[in-house]
C-alpha cells in the first residue's frame, strides 16, 4: 500500500494485517511510556482544512508515539486564509521534505488530486485521507472494524468475527463519508450491512451498493449485532431534509425506548462528534454496550498501524 485514500484500497488480508498490528500498537498505548522508535527521522504533516478533534489529535499522537516528527497545519492560521490554493499549499509542504501527508478537506476527491500532483511532480510522499467531503474516511472505518472485532471476539471467541454479522448504519447516510468507508470495509470483512435513513437522506444510487436498505429503524434494530449511528450533518445541508429535529429523533434517533429493541449485547457505535438528543440519546451513548469511547481509543492504535505500514516501519 502506497497511499490510503479509500477503504476500497484495502483487501481482506491487508485489512486484517492492519487490525492485527493495531492490537500490538494498543499494547504500547497502555504502557506508561508510549514510545516506539519505528518512525524516527520520518516526518508526518497533518493538513486539516476542516475542523477535527478525534482524527487530527489521534494522527498526531500516533506519529509521535512512533517517534516521527509531526507538524499540524490547519487552514485557519495558514496561508490558505490569504488565498493560497490547495495545489500550492501541498506542494509547498512537500518541498520541505515530508514523508506522509495526512489531509482532511471539505471537497470530495481532494486527497486523490493531491496524490496526482505528487505523482506528476515526482514527490515521494504518502497521502492519507483523513476525511474528504462526503466521500470517504478510511481510517475511521478501520478503527470501527478494530473496535467491533474486539467486541465480537469477547462475545464469541471461536466465531469468525464478521462473517454473518449484521451491522446497521443509521442516519444521515447521504452526507456521511463514514458510512461509505464502513460499507466498503465491512463488506470486505464479510459482514452484512443495513443502511437506514429517511428517503431524503438515503443517497441516490444506493441500490448499486452491496447493502440492504430500510427507512424503518424499528424494523431492523432487532437483527443488529451492532448499530452505528451517524451524525446529522447540518453544516452540509442546504435544504429541509426532515420536518423538525423532534420528528427526526422520533423516527430515526436511538432513543431510550429503542434500546429495548436491540439484541442483548448488541454494540452501539457513533463516529463522533455526537448530536446528543438528536440522532442518539444520552441513555444510548452512555449505555454499558456503547463502544463510542473504545472507538476513540482505537483511533490512535489503528493510525499507528497505518503509519507504520505506509512509512515502512517494518524495514527498521
Ligand atoms: N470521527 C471523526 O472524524 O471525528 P473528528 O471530526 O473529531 O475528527
Amino acid at each position: 500500500m502506497r497511499h490510503l485514500l479509500s477503504a476500497a484500497d484495502l483487501g481482506r488480508a491487508e485489512t486484517i494485517q492492519i487490525l492485527d498490528l493495531a492490537e500490538e500498537m494498543a499494547q504500547v498505548q497502555a504502557r506508561p511510556v508510549k514510545k516506539l522508535p519505528a518512525l524516527r527521522g520520518r516526518t508526518v504533516v497533518n493538513l486539516f482544512f476542516e475542523d477535527s478533534t478525534r482524527t487530527r489529535s489521534s494522527f498526531e499522537l500516533a506519529g509521535k508515539w512512533l517517534s516521527a516528527d509531526v507538524i499540524n497545519i490547519s487552514a485557519k492560521g495558514s496561508s490558505v486564509s490569504k488565498g493560497e490554493s490547495l495545489r500550492d499549499t501541498v506542494l509547498t509542504v512537500a518541498a520541505m521534505g515530508v514523508d506522509a501527508l495526512v489531509i482532511r478537506h471539505h471537497a470530495s476527491g481532494a486527497p486523490a488530486q493531491v496524490r496526482r500532483w505528487f505523482e506528476e511532480g515526482g514527490i515521494d510522499a504518502h497521502v492519507l485521507n483523513a476525511g474528504d467531503g462526503t466521500h470517504e474516511h478510511p481510517t475511521q472505518a478501520l478503527l470501527d472494524a478494530f473496535t467491533l472485532r474486539r467486541h465480537f471476539r469477547v462475545a464469541e471467541p471461536d466465531r469468525n468475527s464478521f462473517e454473518g454479522r449484521v451491522v446497521v448504519i443509521a442516519g444521515d447516510v447521504t452526507h456521511s463519508r463514514v458510512a461509505r468507508s464502513n460499507v466498503l470495509l465491512l463488506r470486505t470483512l464479510g459482514a452484512e450491512v443495513v443502511l437506514v435513513a429517511p428517503p431524503t437522506l438515503m443517497p441516490s444510487g444506493v441500490e448499486t451498493w452491496p447493502v440492504a436498505t430500510s427507512n424503518d429503524l424499528d424494523e431492523v434494530l432487532p437483527e443488529a449485532d451492532a448499530v452505528m449511528m451517524l451524525r446529522v450533518q447540518r453544516e452540509r445541508m442546504s435544504g429541509g431534509y426532515f420536518p423538525t429535529p423532534r420528528e427526526y429523533t422520533h423516527r430515526y434517533g436511538l432513543t431510550r425506548e429503542r434500546l429495548t429493541r436491540l439484541k442483548p449485547g448488541a454494540a452501539i457505535c457513533h463516529p463522533g462528534p455526537m448530536n446528543r438528543g438528536l440522532e442518539i440519546s444520552a441513555d444510548a451513548a452512555d449505555a454499558a454496550n456503547s463502544l463510542i469511547l473504545d472507538q476513540v481509543a482505537a483511533g490512535v492504535a489503528v493510525r499507528m498501524s497505518v503509519l507504520y505500514e505506509l512509512l515502512g516501519g517494518g524495514d527498521n
